[in-house]
């Protein structure tokens, strides 16, 4: 099978940026990467559940789904990647996404009727995020202002989905 060659989305050299202090660029690209690929596999999880998912909630689940994994596409996927131009860095290859991402994916359910299973497997896809991001957050904070800025509206909209997760798995209460 045809393996078209990897496009060279690094620079060789990622160049230093004026507002940045205290902090090397490649850190910053390093963990801005690995979010980037986070956000990608999230939008891929949730557009997966939106689909797989079956029961009599699975319209309105459905939806919610969808509206989540556009935020994760749309907003969170769009300012990292727009961040990363800053340092001459590209859309990763796909093939690389996976290696990149730091949550990978969480524990999908086999029955998609396992209306719970899907919302812990959210929970525990936004989890992983929140802590991510809040290390992410420490390590730039005054040292990265417009990386920090990023990092902390992304934090507050995955604290929303990590609430929206929670409280819908006690409504459908098992
Ligand atoms: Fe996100
Ligand atoms: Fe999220």
């Amino acid at each position: 099978m045809f393996e078209p060659p990897k496009y060279k989305y690094m620079p060789d050299n990622i160049p230093s940026r004026p507002e940045v202090r205290g902090l090397e660029p490649k850190k910053i690209v390093e963990l801005l990467l690995g979010a980037l690929a986070d956000e990608f596999l999230a939008y891929h999880q949730y557009i997966l559940t939106a689909y797989a998912l079956k029961g009599p909630l699975s319209e309105e689940l459905s939806e919610v789904f969808k509206t989540i994994a556009e935020d994760e596409l749309k907003d969170h996927f769009h300012k990292l990647a727009n961040r990363l131009q800053d340092f001459d860095v590209d859309i990763p290859d796909f093939r690389d996404l996976w290696s990149l991402s730091h949550c990978k994916q969480a524990r999908l359910p086999s029955d998609p009727y396992d209306v719970d299973g899907w919302l812990r497997a959210g929970l525990e896809a936004e989890e992983c995020a929140i802590k991510y991001y809040r290390s992410i957050y420490d390590t730039v904070k005054d040292k990265d202002p417009v990386t920090e800025e990023i990092i902390e509206e992304i934090l507050a909209d995955e604290v929303e989905h990590y609430t929206l997760f929670k409280n819908l798995i006690s409504k459908t209460g098992k």
